[in-house]
């Protein structure tokens, strides 16, 4: 029986029927060794009371927001940072939609909007709720912010109706809070990661610039992948409109040359990976006022060329031992691609296919081929976050033996 002795859990408990599994899931949780925090909802305090929760878990069970007492005992933040996780259980479509707009409107989605913990969510609603549109779009955006799902499960509900909405049972919300628990394997701990992000933006004038559609999710996604990995992972990134994940050193950045500069400080590094979309020219002189219509000719823009960050990098004195590189191309990808890698001076090169109807550009999904000295392997179409973990873990083995030889 794995222990989860000296891990402690904040359970947030939502206003649904499925709000009496709980008691089973506290004392599951703390045979286990852990210790259980739980705050109600006020929806759920019509099913289960804050009395026979807190003689489960031996812990006060928190309910309201305001309540003076608890902020000076233990405040909203600390309450959740407190956590080594927090788990939702039962997640109403409410909940849901709460933690996807980021609302903070009484204890528990304070907590839950204020927390740097992983969070697993266990789903407990009709069926006709669950496959709203809204829900769906809802659960899409919590997964893309990191949040793992327990069920639900396909089932007869309280309503009886039948479909999926069944709060997972408690034995299996407790073994995904064990997976997610558990130690990982951190094969690049000790290990530096610098990762490019996002598009550059090259300024005309004090108003205006030049840049490009870039969303920066891949890169974002590889930095996660990294941090979850054990690296010191520094994100140097363009502007995009992504949260930071948790865990990485942020650099924020706008031209291509303020790109190249942080990059260079970050040198050494283990591992570099570009994937942003760097603006190739920007323009020769910056106008320091707002360039005015003169009612004459429109002003012409002499451009200049940006430095190329992946191939200065690669030919570093201090060079990364890998160096990524990203190729989108329309056609000839695979080919390009391999033109790129020996032009570059770089390991890898991640090719992806933007053709028309691609939908690599701000999508979540992306279909790639990894061209190496070695040939060419196509993967799959996935998400952009099993590309980031597939991609982390093949540059984590590809460091391995020199690692192996130093022991
Ligand atoms: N890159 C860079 N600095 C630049 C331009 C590109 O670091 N000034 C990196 C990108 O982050 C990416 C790779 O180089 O890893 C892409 O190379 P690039 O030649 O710009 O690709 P494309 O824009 O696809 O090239 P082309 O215009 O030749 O199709």
């Amino acid at each position: 029986m794995i222990s989860l002795a000296g891990k402690s859990v904040l359970l947030v408990i939502g206003g649904g029927i499925a709000a009496y599994k709980t008691h089973e899931l506290v004392r599951l949780l703390k045979t286990r060794g852990a210790a259980v925090r739980i705050i109600l909802t006020k929806a759920a305090e019509q099913f289960v009371t804050p009395l026979s929760l807190a003689s489960i878990s031996g812990e006060k069970v928190y309910t309201s927001l305001f309540s003076l007492t608890d902020e000076v005992e233990m405040g909203h933040i600390q309450l959740s940072r407190a956590a080594d996780l927090l788990v939702v259980a039962p997640a109403t479509a409410d909940l849901i939609a709460k933690m996807a707009s980021g609302l903070a409107d009484d204890l528990a989605s304070t907590a839950l909007l204020a927390t740097d913990k992983p969070v697993l969510i266990a789903p407990a609603m009709n069926v006709r709720m669950w496959r709203h549109p809204a829900t769906v779009r809802n659960v899409e955006t919590l997964k893309r912010d990191g949040l793992v799902l327990a069920g639900p499960n396909d089932g007869e509900m309280a309503c009886g109706e039948f479909g999926p909405g069944r709060m997972a049972e408690p034995n299996e919300i407790l073994a995904a809070i064990i997976e997610m628990l558990k130690p990982k394997a951190q094969p690049l701990a000790g290990k530096k990661v610098v990762i490019t992000a996002g598009p550059t933006r090259e300024p005309i004038d004090p108003v205006r610039f030049i840049s490009n559609h870039s969303s920066g999710k891949q890169g974002y996604a590889i930095a996660r992948a990294a941090v979850e990995l054990g690296a010191e992972t520094i994100l140097v990134s363009g502007p995009v409109s992504l949260p930071i994940p948790p865990g990485v050193q942020m650099m924020p950045v706008e031209t291509a040359q303020e790109m190249l500069e942080v990059c260079q400080g970050e040198m050494p590094a283990d591992i570099a990976i570009f994937t942003a979309a760097v603006a190739d020219w920007r323009v020769a002189a910056e106008a320091h006022e707002k360039i005015k219509k003169t009612g004459n000719a429109p002003p012409s823009l002499p451009l200049t060329e940006n430095p190329d960050i992946l191939a200065t990098i690669s030919r570093e004195p201090k060079r990364p031992r890998i160096v990524v590189g990203f190729a989108a191309e329309t056609e000839r990808v695979r080919e390009y691609a391999a033109e790129k890698l020996r032009k570059k001076g770089c390991d890898l090169i991640v090719a992806n296919d933007v053709g028309r109807g691609s939908d690599v550009f701000g999508g979540d999904r992306n279909t790639v081929h990894i061209v190496s000295p070695a040939g060419v392997e196509d993967w799959p179409n996935m998400s952009k976050d099993e590309v980031a973990q597939k991609l982390m873990e093949r540059l984590a083995q590809m460091l391995m033996p020199e690692q192996k030889a130093a022991e």
